[in-house]
C-alpha cells in the first residue's frame, strides 16, 4: 500500500514566503523542466496559452509562446518577475488557485502543476481547498484543455480527489531521479500512459510499494462535461455527479 506524509505547514503561505525569503533559486521542485519536456510536448503545443501553477523556467527555450505562472508566494513572484523581466512570454502574477477570477472563464488551453495541489493537501481544510483549486482550474481551462498534474500522490490519494471534478484522467509516471547523463534506461516509459481501472489496486502492485516515482495525471476537460455544466447551470456537488464515472 503507497503511504503519503506531508507536512501542515506547506498549506500555510507564510511558509513559503518564509522559505523564498531564505532560499535562492531556481525554485523548481520535484522535476526540471527538462524530463517533463516530452511529455508536455505531447500534450500542449507551443502555441497554446497556458497557466502554470508551477515555475516553469525552461519552457520558453522549449518554445512555448505564452505561459502565465501564478503563486501565493509574493516574495517569489517578485522574484521570478525580476529574473525574467526580458522574456514576455513569461508573466507572473500572485495569486491564489482557490480563486483565480482575474482569469475568464475557459480562458486557458492548458494548467501545469507542479506541487501545488499538493501543497494544498497538506494543510488545515486540505480537502475542501483542493476542491476549490480543481474546480477554479476546471473553470479557467478550455473545453478539451488538459490539467497536468506532477505530483507524489498516488492513485489511492489523488484520483478519487481528481475524478469528483474531471472524467477523462490518464497517468503517467516518471522517475524521481532523472539524471542528467544517465547511461540506464529509464525504469518508466514517460510517454506511455499506465492503464488503470476503478479499482487501482493492480496498479499500485505493478508499480510496486512506495516507487520511486512521480505521477503525472492528464485530466482532460471534456466537451460534453462542460456542455451538461453550461446549459443547466449545474451547482457545484451537482457538477461532481455528473463527473463522477
Ligand atoms: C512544492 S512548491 C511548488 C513550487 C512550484 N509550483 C514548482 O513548480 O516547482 C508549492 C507551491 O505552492 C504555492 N502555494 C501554496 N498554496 C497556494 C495557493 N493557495 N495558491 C497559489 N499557490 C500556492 C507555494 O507558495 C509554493 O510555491
Amino acid at each position: 500500500m503507497a503511504t503519503e506524509t506531508c507536512t501542515q505547514a506547506y498549506g500555510e503561505p507564510s511558509y513559503w514566503d518564509n522559505r523564498y525569503s531564505n532560499e535562492s533559486g531556481p525554485f523548481d521542485w520535484y522535476q526540471k523542466y527538462h524530463s517533463l519536456a516530452p511529455l508536455i510536448n505531447l500534450y500542449v503545443s507551443r502555441h497554446h496559452r497556458i497557466l502554470a501553477v508551477a515555475f516553469s523556467e525552461g519552457m520558453v527555450d522549449d518554445g512555448y509562446e505564452d505561459v502565465v505562472n501564478v503563486d501565493i508566494s509574493s516574495v517569489v513572484i517578485e522574484a521570478m518577475q525580476k529574473k525574467y523581466c526580458n522574456l514576455p512570454q513569461l508573466k507572473y502574477v500572485r495569486m491564489d488557485v482557490r480563486d483565480m477570477s482575474e482569469f475568464e472563464t475557459c480562458s486557458f488551453h492548458a494548467v501545469l502543476d507542479k506541487g501545488t495541489l499538493d501543497s494544498l493537501l497538506c494543510g488545515n481544510n486540505s480537502r475542501e481547498n483542493a476542491t476549490r483549486m480543481l474546480e477554479e482550474v476546471w473553470r479557467v481551462l478550455k473545453e478539451n484543455g488538459v490539467y497536468i498534474l506532477v505530483t507524489y500522490g498516488a492513485p489511492t490519494y489523488r484520483l478519487s480527489l481528481l475524478k469528483r471534478t474531471f472524467s477523462l484522467i490518464k497517468l503517467h509516471v516518471i522517475d524521481k531521479f532523472v539524471l542528467e547523463k544517465r547511461t540506464d534506461p529509464p525504469k518508466w516509459d514517460l510517454l506511455k500512459p499506465v492503464p488503470f481501472d476503478n479499482d487501482v489496486r493492480p496498479l499500485e502492485t505493478m508499480l510496486g510499494q512506495n516507487p520511486d516515482v512521480h505521477y503525472i495525471y492528464i485530466c482532460t476537460k471534456d466537451s460534453i462535461q462542460s456542455v451538461i455544466a453550461e446549459d443547466c447551470s449545474l451547482k457545484t456537488d451537482q457538477k461532481y455527479d455528473v463527473a463522477v464515472e
